[in-house]
């Protein structure tokens, strides 16, 4: 008898049996199935999200079309809204930092051997770097590829009695995402220590996720007066309630949690349909969030009272991927030509964007005619097609 992992996606679901359940949970079993039981394990069939589109987000002086996919109701129709306030403000300038990724390769060592473990592996740095690269020549050939390397310490403590030696690896990802490059590297360097390093037993080798290497920083410059085209309030008002709700998220970390879950409402909801680890964006977001040891918010919001304009920052790390093996699903490299992502570096700032303007346009609606006005009127529609 076959495992379960082992059968084909068709006599996985007859196994299970309940042919409608199974068709309602994971749709028609079609063409594309064969492709998504190579992407993932137990495969049944494919689950979906509504998709829904902003026509035009001015990025750098490019427009982008943008393919959100969310099932959250308000979430599209207040990026849109935004989007052409941003877009009558020429649009949004970003900056995007050269992609660096970090990994720790942990170990086990007595604590007598410990400073001296540490020492070898600064003085043997070259060498060791040398090891990463050879791991990813393309990488290298790209213009990335392992630069740094260090050792420190984590003395035994009242909850573990070991000490860990951990090396920290730095690598530029160029164009890649990297956790699969970083993570390589990290192992065969983990194998040269536990070769070389008396004592030494490995814990682990693993990229971190707190995203430091891969800020973006995107400026949206709003006049007062264009706030006035969009709705019925006086400009400089409503720029001045914005900021206000900009300093309450800055003062409380309660508010900072629930402000920062809408700025991923769009940066998840327009990375999803490019393929990307959503759940590394977000664990990177949220480390960069807390990085002061309180919540902060990834967005600032200022009244440049003598410009009479509300300047409009995001700061926040986007560990996407313009290369890889997910562009061979068609409907990822279909969403790359629909938002005309033409490098890494439109794509990040891309994102950082969509996080700006959904994050406006929620504080927006918060200080003026409240969030539930628009979001109960398309929850409602939705609720009546299900009942
Ligand atoms: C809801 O999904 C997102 C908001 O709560 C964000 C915010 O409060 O800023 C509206």
């Amino acid at each position: 008898m076959p495992k379960f992992y082992e059968l084909s996606p068709e006599a996985r679901r007859l196994e299970l049996g309940d042919p409608d359940c199974l068709t309602r949970l994971a749709g028609q079993i079609g063409p594309e199935t064969a492709r998504h039981d190579t992407m993932s394990e137990n495969v049944i069939g494919a689950w979906r999200l509504p998709l829904g589109i902003v026509p035009s987000l001015m990025v750098n002086g490019k427009p982008h079309k943008i393919a959100m996919a969310t099932e959250e109701p308000s979430v599209v129709a207040a990026a849109c809204r935004v989007s052409r306030l941003a877009n009558a403000c020429h649009g949004i300038t970003a900056h995007v930092d050269t992609p660096v990724t970090a990994a720790q390769i942990m170990g086990v060592i007595p604590q007598d051997n410990a400073r001296h473990a540490a020492q070898w592996i600064a003085q043997n740095a070259p060498t060791l770097l040398q090891t990463a690269n050879q791991c990813d020549p393309r990488l290298c050939q790209a213009g990335g590829g392992a630069f740094d390397l260090g050792a420190h310490i984590l003395d035994a403590d009242a909850d573990w009695p070991e000490t860990f030696l951990v090396t920290k690896l730095l690598v530029h990802t160029s164009d890649a995402m990297g956790a699969n490059a970083v993570n390589t590297m990290a192992e065969a360097i983990q194998a040269v220590l536990c070769q070389k390093l008396q004592g030494y037993t490995p814990g682990m080798a693993i990229l971190t996720n707190d995203g430091i290497g891969r800020m973006v920083h995107a400026h949206l410059s709003i006049p007062c007066g264009i706030f006035e085209k969009y709705a019925r309030h006086d400009g400089v008002d409503i720029a001045t309630r914005i900021a206000r709700a900009s300093a309450f998220a800055h003062r409380s970390p309660e508010r900072a949690v629930t402000h920062n879950k809408g700025i991923m409402n769009g940066v998840i909801a327009a990375a999803l349909p490019l393929g990307q680890d959503t759940r590394a964006l977000a664990a990177a977001c949220y480390h960069e969030a807390h990085r002061s040891g309180t919540h902060k918010p990834l967005t600032a919001y200022r009244l440049d009272s003598l410009a009479q304009a509300l300047e409009c920052d995001i700061a926040l790390p986007v560990t996407a991927g313009f290369v890889g093996g997910f562009k061979s699903d068609p409907a990822v490299s279909a969403a790359f030509q629909f938002d005309d992502i033409s490098n890494y570096s439109e794509l990040c700032a891309l994102l950082a964007a969509v996080g700006l303007i959904q994050n406006l346009a929620a504080l927006w609606a918060l200080v003026t005619d409240g969030i539930q006005a628009g979001h109960m009127r398309l929850h409602a529609r939705k609720t009546a097609i299900t009942h």
